[in-house]
């Protein structure tokens, strides 16, 4: 097996919005290396979801602050961002699925718009729905699933993309206890198929349920 690689480097980053006195980051330090499973915490409003929209480049990063393996992405062009970004996937507390398509086309969603044939989308598509036990989902209509059953079709959807890092901000937000470990079991089967994760979240029950069953890093953001 080849050694793990660092893929994002977030070395000394202060920062606030322009438009708000507090500060959010404060000689923020941070490390993301390849297969890990790398769980953020912070409570409410420490500013998870704008460091998300740092590091894909939604807001600007200071120069020298956040590296994609060696690059600072505060010197990407716009055709580096567009190229980083495809090495990116984020799955959102909102879901943000298309309703009015099918279980199968949501999760092949991905592999659509980077242009794979229909014979390896179907594939992939149908991998993915074996690995994590999707089978029963299939045929429902992406409307009428429960809120556990919506999340796990996001981590479908961003697993078989196979992207380098995969970035969950706040996935059990709307989940009761119960569905919120079915997702946790998913994030560690990612993890064990390969996937990199960096997991956002200020659910301290989560983070203990996943200590309990799987390797992981935690920092804390405050
Ligand atoms: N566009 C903006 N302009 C000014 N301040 C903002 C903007 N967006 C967010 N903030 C403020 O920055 C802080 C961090 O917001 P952020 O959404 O990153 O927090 P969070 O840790 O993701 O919170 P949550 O756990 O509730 O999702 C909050 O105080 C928020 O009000
Ligand atoms: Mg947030």
């Amino acid at each position: 097996m080849s050694s793990k690689e660092t893929l994002l480097t977030i070395k000394d980053l202060s920062w606030k919005y322009p438009n708000n006195v507090d500060t959010l980051f404060d000689h923020f330090n941070f490390t993301l290396q390849q297969w890990a499973f790398h769980v953020l915490m912070g409570k409410s409003g420490t500013g998870k979801t704008t460091l998300v929209k740092l590091i894909t480049g939604e807001i600007q990063a200071p120069r020298d602050t956040i590296h994609y393996r060696a690059e600072d992405i505060a010197k990407f062009t716009e055709l580096d961002m567009e190229n980083y970004r495809k090495k990116i996937w984020i799955v959102f507390q909102d879901y943000r699925l298309f309703e009015e398509d099918s279980v199968k086309e949501n999760i092949a969603y991905p592999l659509k718009i980077f242009g794979l044939g229909e014979t390896i989308i179907q594939t992939k598509v149908d991998n993915v729905i074996t690995e994590l036990n999707l089978r029963n989902l299939v045929e429902k209509s992406v409307e009428t699933l429960s809120s556990g059953e919506k999340q796990k079709i996001c981590l479908a959807r961003a697993i078989v993309h196979n992207p380098e890092f995969i970035i969950a901000d706040e996935p059990t937000g709307n989940l009761d206890r119960e569905h919120t470990q079915q997702v946790a079991d998913i994030l560690i089967k990612a993890n064990k198929l390969g996937n990199t994760i960096f997991l956002i979240t200020h659910d301290i029950h989560l983070v203990h349920y996943l200590k309990e069953k799987h390797a992981i890093n935690i920092d804390i953001l405050d």
